[in-house]
């Protein structure tokens, strides 16, 4: 019991001094200073954030998982046709690990499974499941930020050896919560670490505003406590005040832009302190969460084709709401 409560003294003293100790802390700090503010969407993912967003993909408004798992079971022959025997299949951010079991299903004696989470113990929990259910397979779980260089185990190599190609696996549009610039170095860094192999990317297509618009303002309220909780993280994490009841979570395509944005707004005149800084928010004021660019395929296969990837067969589905996208990494 003790130890405990010392910690805490501890804790609450760091807080209160200034340094911060970590990424979050340093980019929440940095989010609230800038003007506009803004932070990285990485930091929705702690435990309770990842909870929320497996919640989303539940809702009968956020049609991108349950239209992008139809793609990939509709067509399972013919992804596994190109992914090839023995395959090593790296997942890019792979949260609780639904999606992969159709490819898994799908494919000829997949050798090893790779998935890549910054959410480590949804990830660890994830993985114990699958190992349970593909008894066969190596699962590899690598706690990482993927968005920064990682070193990955090393490929299993050749066709002729324990392993075949090596396939990427980018699920769910996440490319589209990047900017062109960080999105372009993600592809680029793909296209060396897949060598050899090819990457499977699904992206959410460009479509009427209004169906947009309700895939990111569900009706239960679940996406705007998927982006409060960035608040209560910062409660939790960073001695932070944030009263949620005085934020409001704002949801709107930006057409020009192609995206849906996410903000928080403030809905008063109002100070926060996060480890023991104060800031003025004014009321209206917006905190930029998220982007969500929306994609041609056209436009989607010149982002690649510029990373180094050859752009071969897209899959969608009869509303076109989804596209999903094999792409040829460089052989060299
Ligand atoms: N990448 C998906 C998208 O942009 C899923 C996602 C990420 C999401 N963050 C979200 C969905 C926040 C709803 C709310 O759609």
């Amino acid at each position: 019991m003790t130890p405990v409560v010392s910690l805490r003294v501890v804790r609450n003293d760091e807080a209160a001094v200034s340094e911060p100790h970590s990424e979050f802390a340093s980019d929440m700090l940095a989010a609230l200073a800038n003007h506009p503010r803004g932070i990285s969407p990485k930091y929705f993912y702690d435990a309770e954030g990842s909870a929320l967003f497996d919640q989303i993909c539940e809702l009968p408004e956020y049609y991108p998982t349950r239209t992008e798992l139809a793609i990939l079971e509709g067509n399972a022959a013919s992804i596994a046709t190109q992914m090839g025997p023995r395959a090593e299949i790296v997942e890019f951010g792979a949260g609780s690990l639904r999606k992969v079991r159709l490819l898994l299903d799908a494919a000829d004696a997949p050798a090893r499974y790779v998935p890549i989470d910054i959410s480590g113990e949804h990830m660890t929990q994830a993985a114990t499941l699958l190992r349970r259910d593909y008894p066969g397979l190596q699962v590899k779980p690598v706690v990482a930020d993927y968005t920064q260089p990682l070193t990955l185990p090393p490929a299993l190599g050749g066709t002729g050896a324990a392993g075949g190609r090596r396939i990427g696996f980018f699920p769910g549009s996440t490319i589209g919560n990047f900017t062109s610039d960080e999105a372009l170095r993600f592809l680029r860094t793909a296209a060396r670490t897949l060598r050899g192999g090819a990457l499977l990317l699904g992206a959410d297509l460009i479509k009427d505003p209004a169906r947009l618009h309700a895939a990111y303002n569900d009706s239960r309220g679940v996406t705007a406590a998927f982006n409060l909780n960035l608040l209560a993280r910062a409660n939790r994490e960073l001695a932070a005040d944030f009263d949620l009841s005085q934020f409001a979570h704002s949801a709107f395509y930006n057409a020009p832009q192609r995206r849906i944005e996410m903000h928080l707004l403030s809905l008063k005149r109002q100070r926060v302190t996060v480890l023991g800084r104060h800031f003025e928010l004014e009321e209206g004021e917006a905190i930029h969460t998220e982007n969500s660019h929306k994609f041609t395929i056209d436009s989607l296969r010149a982002l690649a084709r510029s990373a180094g990837f050859t752009p071969g067969p897209v899959w969608t589905d009869p509303e076109s709401l989804f596209s999903l996208h094999w792409l040829e990494a460089p052989r060299t």
